[in-house]
């Protein structure tokens, strides 16, 4: 038993459950702490940002890699509604429908306009966002000791039937440390199964 249990629904809470059945409510929130972390950026203006919580795990997380000699850089943060309406229409105009929605959240339904969650980069910009980004130093390191600093690989390999979408080895989700290592010591790879909330493979 965890010694603080916080909301699934709230989008200002730790644990908040964003996937294709459940968009954020409202559906237009804006975190109201947006804070810039002290860490390498690869992202200027809102992407920069993260909720002043994640903001301080995030300083945490890139210092101790740092320690261990990988680099790691904030490449996407926050996205408010409007921008994440622009994403995931530029997908959809050159991608379709269909692919869009296997990579980009529809607006409303992305972790990223949350706060708790950015996508991190290699310290070369090497394989950014594409599949090869699992191999990079960055990724490796993250996948092993992001839990430590209360992160998730939040969109994990082949569970894309759980999550919606294929593996992003670059896209981390803070939920707190105490959370994440339970999660990591049991060996459960989804916010869904770990929350005992339902699969959303698609929309519904
Ligand atoms: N790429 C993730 C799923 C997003 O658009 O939020
Ligand atoms: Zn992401």
């Amino acid at each position: 038993m965890l010694s603080q249990q916080f909301s699934l629904s709230d989008p200002a809470s730790q644990w908040v459950i964003v996937n294709k059945h459940r968009p954020l409510t409202p559906l237009q929130f804006v975190p109201a702490d947006l804070a810039q972390p002290r860490v390498q950026l690869a992202a200027s203006g809102e992407a920069s940002l993260l909720n002043s919580t994640t903001a301080g795990a995030a300083e945490k997380l890139f210092a101790a890699a740092a320690v261990d000699g990988v680099t790691m850089t904030l490449a996407s943060g926050y996205r408010s509604f409007q921008t994440q309406t622009a994403t995931y229409d530029g997908y959809v105009s050159t991608r379709g429908q269909a692919s869009a929605d296997t990579a980009s959240a529809r607006p409303g339904f992305s972790e990223h306009q949350t706060g708790w969650a950015f996508d991190i980069g290699d310290g070369g910009g090497a394989c950014s966002f594409e599949p090869c980004f699992a191999d990079q130093p960055a990724a490796v390191w993250a996948k092993a000791n992001a839990y430590k600093y209360g992160f998730v690989v939040r969109y994990p390999w082949m569970l894309n039937e759980i999550t919606g979408y294929y593996y992003e080895p670059w896209h981390l989700r803070f939920i707190g440390v105490e959370a994440a290592t339970d999660m990591a010591k049991r060996g459960i790879g989804t916010l869904e199964e770990y929350f005992g909330l339902e699969a959303a493979p698609g929309y519904p």
